[in-house]
């Protein structure tokens, strides 16, 4: 099937039954890179404000998705990474350095967040692992050591649900399920997976993806709610960043299984997988606003549905990538967030960088004029539209 037809703008040209095939590859071509400029002062941005463990790793996966691609999962997923073609992962390895310098000995984590998540600081250990591929001997032994012990951490200290779900937050506290985990805890568990030759772990991944979705998912429609369970904080609202931390994180999984060495044997855990991104990503996308980006919370009683370019870019990156590892042929998804991306690239302030309006990621609710989550999601969907539109180019 060759849609370079369609490419060069002759998409009326092409017949329906081709259109259903190309169409998601298609639409993915469609707008253009922000400019070098933009990018530098979106990561000055960054580098001033992503100081929360949860945002330094996400930031660090967005500096791999778009700097260092061949280091990121949706390029490989053997370990140590292949670095041909690309440079050592210097912006990432800087990150790693700095929160391995601050790290108490006593913690069993990769940093201590006084009164945090348990989840939040698992969001470091893909950059982590990286990082660990490109140090000396000896920094290397104890970045791994560091992994292991946020791995075990997590199985055997954090508190579960009866059915076996970590929990978001840590000991002392009743088990909690926040849609946020879908992106700090199983990515780095299927990618440790990687690292150390144990497939179990990548399942473990799959499996917590699951026990999350059975949880979350709304009785009425394939949103996920924000936060379930826990003694003090609970929010059944459908957050619009909440279903994208579990859409983006269930692609990150996804990808690391295709391209592992246990591809062939994870059929129906891919499946299951690009099903459910499917469902998030298809019930959102329901939701954009006249504006082209999605509101806050999409159920009314949550009271607040301003315009949220944050949770909105976060989205349209995981509908790019779930295209990009074949996971969706749906048009409706790719033209989406196509619409969103337009919408989103055009909030960003030429002249601070910062993406605007945004969710305050402190407050649910609360409308913010900038916060680093947004500018991490904008380098998200940034890499994850170039990636799925270099595909097209080249399947053309
Ligand atoms: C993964 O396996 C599928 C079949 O399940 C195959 O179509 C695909 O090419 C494989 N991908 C990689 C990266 O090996």
């Amino acid at each position: 099937m060759r849609c370079s037809g369609a490419l060069a703008g002759a998409a009326v040209a092409v017949a329906a039954s081709a259109l259903t095939v190309c169409a998601a590859p298609l639409s993915t071509s469609s707008g253009a890179a922000l400019s070098d400029n933009l990018v530098d002062l979106i990561k000055q941005r960054l580098s001033e404000s992503a100081t929360d463990t949860w945002t330094s790793g996400t930031h660090m996966e967005a500096l791999l998705e778009l700097d260092y691609p061949d280091l990121s999962v949706f390029a490989s997923a053997s370990y140590p990474p292949s670095t041909l073609g690309s440079s050592p992962p210097s912006e990432v390895d800087s990150i790693v350095a700095s929160w391995a310098s601050k790290r108490s000995s006593w913690t069993k984590e990769l940093a201590w967040d006084n009164g945090g998540a348990a989840a939040d600081p698992a969001a470091l250990g893909v950059g982590w692992l990286v990082a660990a591929a490109f140090v000396d001997e000896s920094t290397q032994a104890a970045y791994q050591s560091y992994a292991e012990q946020e791995v075990n951490y997590l199985l055997n200290s954090v508190p579960r649900f009866s059915d076996g779900a970590i929990s978001h937050r840590p000991p002392g506290e009743a088990a909690s399920a926040w849609a946020d985990f879908c992106s700090m805890v199983p990515p780095f568990l299927a990618y440790y997976g990687v690292a150390t030759s144990d497939r179990s772990m990548v399942e473990q991944a799959y499996t917590q993806l699951k026990l999350y979705r059975s949880h979350l998912q709304s009785s009425t429609s394939g949103s996920w709610r924000h936060v379930v369970g826990g003694d003090s904080f609970t929010d059944a609202g459908l957050w619009n960043t909440g279903n994208g931390w579990a859409a983006h994180g269930i692609v990150r999984v996804l990808a690391t299984m295709q391209n592992s060495e246990w591809n062939a044997t994870f059929a129906n855990e891919k499946a299951d997988l690009a099903s459910w991104a499917t469902e998030i990503l298809t019930s959102a996308f329901s939701h954009i606003k006249s504006d082209g980006l999605l509101p806050n919370y999409y159920d009314s009683a949550s009271g607040s549905s301003f315009s949220d370019a944050a949770g909105s870019a976060l989205l349209a990156a995981a509908a790019y990538r779930l295209a990009q590892l074949g996971g969706t042929r749906s048009a409706y998804l790719v033209d989406s967030a196509a619409t969103i991306r337009s919408a989103v690239n055009r909030k960003i302030s030429s002249s601070t960088g910062w993406v605007s309006p945004v969710v305050n990621p402190l407050s649910f609710k609360a409308q913010s004029a900038a916060s680093p989550e947004g500018e991490v999601f904008v380098l998200l969907l940034e890499a994850a539209w170039r990636d799925s539109s270099a595909l097209v180019a080249l399947s053309s």
